[in-house]
Parts: C-alpha cells; structure tokens; sequence
C-alpha cells in the first residue's frame, strides 16, 4: 500500500511544480519545432489527436489483457501494449513540452487585455496532472510490490485525464477551426 500512496504523492508534487513552472516560465516559440506543420499549433493538433486514439488503443488492450472482452488475449498484445504505450508516453512528453514552453499556464487575463476562456484554463490543469499521472504510471508499470488494483487504477487515471486533455484542446480546434494542412 505504501507504493501507491507514494508514487499518487510524487505525482501530485510533480503536478503542481508543472503548473508553477507554467506560471513562472516566460513562453516563448524559442526552443520549439513545428515539425513540418504550418504552426506549432498544427503540429500538436495532429500529434494529439494520435495520443487519443494510441490512449483509446491501451484501454482497449488493457480491458483485454485482463479478461474483461470476453475473448482470450493473443500473446503478442502484451508486447504490442507496451510498445504503443511507450510510443503515446514519448508523443505526450513532446506535446506537453511544447504547450508548456511556448504557452504556459493560461488563467486570468492575456497581455492583450482578453481574459483566457475557461476551455483553456481548464486544458492547462488538466496538462499538469497528466504528467503527474505519467509519473504515477511509470511506477505502477514497474513496481513489483504494488497491490493488483493499482495497476488499472492509474492507467485509468492516468487515461481519463489524457482524453479529457485532448477533448478540451485538440478535439475542440477541429471543431472550431477544422483540421490542420500539412507544409
Ligand atoms: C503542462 C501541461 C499543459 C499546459 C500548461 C498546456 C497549455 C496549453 C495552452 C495555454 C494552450 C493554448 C490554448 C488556447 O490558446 O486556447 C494549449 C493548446 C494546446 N494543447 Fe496544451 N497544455 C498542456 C498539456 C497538453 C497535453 C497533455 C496535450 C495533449 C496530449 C495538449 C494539447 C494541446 C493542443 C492540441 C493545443 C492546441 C489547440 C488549442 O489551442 O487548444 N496540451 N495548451
């Protein structure tokens, strides 16, 4: 028990030292790459919009592994699980890094004057405690001393949080502005 409470601690720390940071940092575009897209903005629409559907992927990959499809599980899932979540977690980092350093942690009003819409500020939390749940993931994955029910747990947490991120930035920009063009 003493693992889970631990690791939901040092991801809680890590949580809020990302929002401090968030807050403290002056964004800048500096340091960033659009990696082919028109905007960096394009390039993290894209990029998310592969994070939902690879997070869609390890739920349904999880609920299988543990029996809950009614169906028995090949045995090369556990592998295919592992790569494709390793493959979402590195996408996350990269996006995340690239909301944090170039944007920050939005609230109140911007330079302009306009107060930051809800949507934002709301994305911006919810931002911080996936890297908080990343963190606890990672421990979940390799802790050999963990009870059964933490494992599901903060993939859970760890998933929810990612959709919402997603819905609340990349989910919306479609809907309001359409897809992104490439070059
Ligand atoms: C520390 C964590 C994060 C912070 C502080 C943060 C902050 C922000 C901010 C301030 C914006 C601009 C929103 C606007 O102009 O209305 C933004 C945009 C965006 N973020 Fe994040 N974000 C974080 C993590 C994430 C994660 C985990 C994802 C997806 C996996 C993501 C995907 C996006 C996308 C696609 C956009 C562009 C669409 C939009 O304008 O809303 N962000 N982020």
């Amino acid at each position: 028990m003493s693992v889970p409470l631990t690791a939901f601690a040092a991801g809680a720390v890590v949580a809020l030292l990302v929002g401090v940071f968030g807050k403290v940092h002056d964004p800048t575009l500096a340091g960033t790459t659009a990696f082919g897209f028109r905007t960096v903005i394009d390039m993290k629409v894209v990029l998310s919009v592969v994070i939902g559907v690879l997070a869609l992927l390890q739920l349904l990959g999880a609920l299988w592994m543990y029996g809950k499809l009614g169906v028995t599980a090949p045995e090369w899932l556990g592998t295919a699980h592992r790569i494709s979540g390793a493959i979402a977690v590195l996408l996350t980092v990269f996006v995340t890094y690239h909301c944090l350093w170039a944007l920050g942690l939005e609230s109140g009003t911007l330079a302009n004057g306009e107060p930051v819409s809800t949507r934002t500020v709301v994305h911006g939390v919810l931002g911080c405690a996936v890297v908080g749940a990343l963190v606890v993931k990672v421990v979940a994955v390799r802790s050999r001393r963990s009870p059964g029910w933490f494992l599901p747990v903060a993939g859970g947490v760890l998933f929810a949080l990612l959709i919402s991120a997603v819905m609340t930035s990349a989910v919306w920009y479609i809907g309001a502005k359409g897809w992104p063009r490439l070059g």
